[in-house]
């Protein structure tokens, strides 16, 4: 396990499509934990593994009320419904934020570490963070899909008086 350095924009890892895991072995567990770290470490709700130049099918996200680690070895979307505009950020663009439209709701299927084939559904912020995390494993980055970007200032107003 290890801190690994986050890859940010603009570079070629980020903007191609990552290949897919055949075998979940050392080399994949490792992947994980080293992306959990450096989630940690930079203080982001999901991180891809093209992020930590890593060009695999792999991502991991923080879901639910208690903020669980949902792994995804191998992500595809099965479904979308609903569409709604909120902020979001990357650990690869350090200092943009903005509005990006996404589904209220995606069912994925994908496979956890121990290799189990698994379907999860997700609504909200839960699933944006999950479709923007498997956007990263098909290249495709955020600032691609920005409505209007937020500045600081903007961020603080919104945020500001919450975080005490
Ligand atoms: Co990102």
């Amino acid at each position: 396990m290890a801190i690994k350095e986050v890859v940010k924009h603009p570079a070629a890892v980020l903007t191609e499509k990552c290949t897919e895991v055949t075998e979940i072995n050392e080399e994949i567990i490792t992947l994980l934990d080293d992306l959990y770290d450096t989630m940690v470490e930079y203080d982001g709700v999901g991180i891809a593994a093209p992020q930590i130049n890593v060009p695999l099918r792999v991502a991991i996200v923080e879901i639910g009320e208690e903020r669980d680690i949902l792994e995804m070895i191998n992500p595809t979307v099965l479904e979308t419904d609903g569409a709604e505009v909120d902020i979001e950020g990357c650990l690869s663009f350090p200092n943009l934020f903005g509005e990006v439209e996404r589904p209220t709701y995606v069912k994925i299927e994908a496979c956890d570490r121990e290799g189990r084939v698994y379907e999860l559904e997700a609504g909200g912020f839960d699933a944006r963070a999950i479709l923007h995390e498997i956007d990263h494993l098909d290249g495709v980055l955020f600032n691609s899909k920005l409505i209007r970007v937020v500045t600081e200032e903007e961020l603080a107003e919104m945020y500001g008086e919450e975080e005490e």
